[in-house]
């Protein structure tokens, strides 16, 4: 068991060993989700705050049923319903919340950074769970968790992250723990999108989907970010579907093994074929479900857990 964080802000700062304690961790986590009694008292006692600044379906819905499932007691903050809109800061907000007893923070941003801010500013346990462009940890977890259940190893694996690199923090936390895993990643999509400066996250950079999917073992889908764009970035939605959206034509050229992974919202017609989406092929559900175990394991082990065999008893 490798893991001594009071924070997660980051896959960067983490070792592959640290990466597989939260592998490891999460599958024991799901053997309990699987039992009549979900519930663990692991936080017993803790007061968690979601501090989701921007909007979400996935993320903060699993970690809710994370946390429900570790048994902590729980605040959801409403931005909108907030004293934010009365133009009060980050920085007091989340002080008045640590006032309040907070011992977790889970925190969603726009601005890339936030999670570390807040780590630098408080005493409580902060997780990322989004900022901005920057890193999307627990996504990148339960991704690699994902593909290490299907295929059984992630070392020597191709994967393929295709569609809107530049602006996705889900690719570059899926980079730094699949690279770290061992795995051989390559960017694809408009080379507006998918500079070739990722080249020095160690993965190879192409502008050719054809190539960048044929050998692949899995096929990871971002959908373009509008939301964090702020000039248009290629011509036009119908032109990169027909260039760059997974159709089954392109499927067909693929390895017959190769899975289909996205991390939601997905933006059928667009980046996917909504059949394809739907196939047996498509593990975007199976993702979904694995982020309650990801999520259980991240904030266990941050609250000082000892990893699988704490759970098991072995
Ligand atoms: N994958 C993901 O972060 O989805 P949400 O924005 O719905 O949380």
């Amino acid at each position: 068991m490798t893991w001594n964080r009071k924070h997660l802000l980051d896959i960067e700062s983490l070792s592959a060993d640290e990466i597989t304690t939260v592998l490891d961790t999460a599958k024991a986590f799901k053997a309990v989700s699987q039992r009549a009694i979900k519930k663990v008292p692991a936080l017993r006692g803790r007061t968690v705050v979601n501090l989701f600044i921007e909007p979400s379906t996935r993320t903060r819905i699993s970690f809710e049923l994370a946390q429900q499932r570790l048994s902590a007691d729980i605040v959801n903050f409403t931005a909108d319903a907030s004293s934010l809109k009365k133009g009060e800061t980050l920085k007091d907000t989340a002080r008045n919340l640590e006032a309040l007893n907070a011992d977790f923070i889970v925190i969603r941003h726009s601005a890339a950074g936030a999670a570390h801010f807040l780590a630098r500013t408080l005493n409580t346990h902060v997780i990322n769970a989004g900022d901005g462009s920057h890193e999307h940890p627990t996504q990148a977890l339960l991704d690699a968790f994902t593909i290490r259940e299907r295929k059984g190893t992630i070392a020597g694996l191709n994967v393929t992250i295709l569609g809107d690199i530049l602006f996705s923090r889900v690719a570059r936390s899926n980079i730094w723990a699949l690279t770290k895993l061992g795995a051989k990643v390559t960017l694809c999509g408009p080379s507006t999108l998918v500079p070739r400066t990722f080249e020095a996250m160690g993965c190879r950079v192409t502008h050719d989907v054809d190539g960048a999917i044929r050998d692949a073992d899995i096929i990871h889908l971002l959908r373009i970010q509008h939301e964090r764009q702020r000039k248009t970035m290629f011509p036009s939605i119908g032109e990169y579907t027909q260039l760059f959206g997974l159709n089954k034509a392109r499927l067909a050229k693929t390895k017959p093994d190769s899975l289909i992974m996205h991390p939601g919202p997905v933006n059928r017609g667009v980046e996917i074929d909504s059949d394809i989406a739907d196939s047996v092929r498509s593990l975007i559900l199976e993702q979904v479900t694995n982020g309650i175990a990801v999520r259980m394991a991240v904030m266990f082990l941050v609250n000082g857990g000892k990893g699988a065999q704490e759970i098991t008893g072995g």
